[in-house]
C-alpha cells in the first residue's frame, strides 16, 4: 500500500513539470487573482493609455528623486569665471569635511594632480611625462594661484573639467565636490 501512495503521489509530482518550460501547468485554485495579475506588464499593450503601451516615457524636464539638478553652466572659459561668481560653497571647512575632501581627492585627483598637489604625473619620476607622452602637464594645485580662485570656480572644473582635463561631475557627488574645494583651499592641510 505504501509503496502504491508513493508512485501515485510521485506520478502527480512529476506531472507538474513542463518539459519544454513554454507555459505554466496545471494551477491549483486557479479561479482566485492571487495566480493571475490584474496589472498590466511593463511591455504588455494597454488599451487605456493614448499610444497604447503601459510603459511611458519620462515627461520632459523630469528629475528623478534625489539626483543633481541639471548644472547652468557650460565649458566655455567664460562659463567658468560666471560660475565663480555664481556658485556659494554651501559646506563649512572644518576637520570633519577636509578629512572627507582628502579622501576623495586622493581617490579622483592625486593620480594626476598628486596627493601633495604638486602634479605627480609633471614629476621627473614620471615616465610618462619623461618621454612627453602628456601633452599638457596636470596643473599644481598647491598655488597661490589656485588658492585665489573662487570656490565656485574649481568647482566648476571639478564639475566640467577644464581644457584637457576631463570633466568628474558625474563621478563626485555635489557635496563632496565642495569638500574636495576646501581641501585643497586649506592647502592640503586637514586641519
Ligand atoms: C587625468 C588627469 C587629471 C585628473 C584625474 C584631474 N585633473 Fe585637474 N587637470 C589636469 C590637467 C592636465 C590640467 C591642466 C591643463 C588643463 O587645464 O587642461 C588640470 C587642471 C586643473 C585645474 C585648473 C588649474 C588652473 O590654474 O586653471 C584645477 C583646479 C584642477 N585641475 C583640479 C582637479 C581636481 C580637484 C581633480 C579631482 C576631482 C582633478 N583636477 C582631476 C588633469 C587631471
Amino acid at each position: 500500500m505504501k509503496k502504491f501512495i508513493s508512485i501515485i503521489s510521485l506520478a502527480v509530482i512529476l506531472s507538474a513539470c513542463n518539459h519544454y518550460q513554454e507555459k505554466t501547468q496545471w494551477d491549483y485554485m486557479g479561479a482566485f487573482d492571487m495566480y493571475y495579475s490584474k496589472a498590466y506588464e511593463s511591455y504588455a499593450p494597454n488599451p487605456n493609455m493614448p499610444d497604447g503601451k503601459t510603459l511611458q516615457t519620462v515627461p520632459a524636464g523630469s528629475i528623478a528623486r534625489d539626483a543633481e539638478p541639471p548644472y547652468p553652466f557650460t565649458n566655455k572659459l567664460a562659463d567658468r569665471k560666471k560660475a565663480g561668481e555664481k556658485l556659494k560653497n554651501p559646506i563649512p571647512m572644518d576637520a570633519k569635511n577636509l578629512a572627507r575632501g582628502k579622501q576623495m581627492y586622493d581617490i579622483y585627483c592625486a593620480v594626476c594632480h598628486g596627493k601633495d598637489g604638486m602634479g605627480m604625473v609633471t614629476k621627473d619620476t614620471n615616465t610618462l611625462y619623461k618621454k612627453k607622452l602628456y601633452p599638457v602637464p596636470p596643473a599644481n594645485l598647491n598655488t597661490d594661484l589656485v588658492r585665489g580662485y573662487p570656490d565656485g570656480e574649481i568647482y566648476h572644473v571639478i564639475t566640467m573639467g577644464s581644457a584637457i582635463m576631463g570633466a568628474h561631475g558625474s563621478q563626485i557627488r555635489p557635496d563632496d565636490r565642495w569638500r574636495i574645494v576646501n581641501y585643497i583651499k586649506n592647502g592640503f592641510k586637514v586641519k
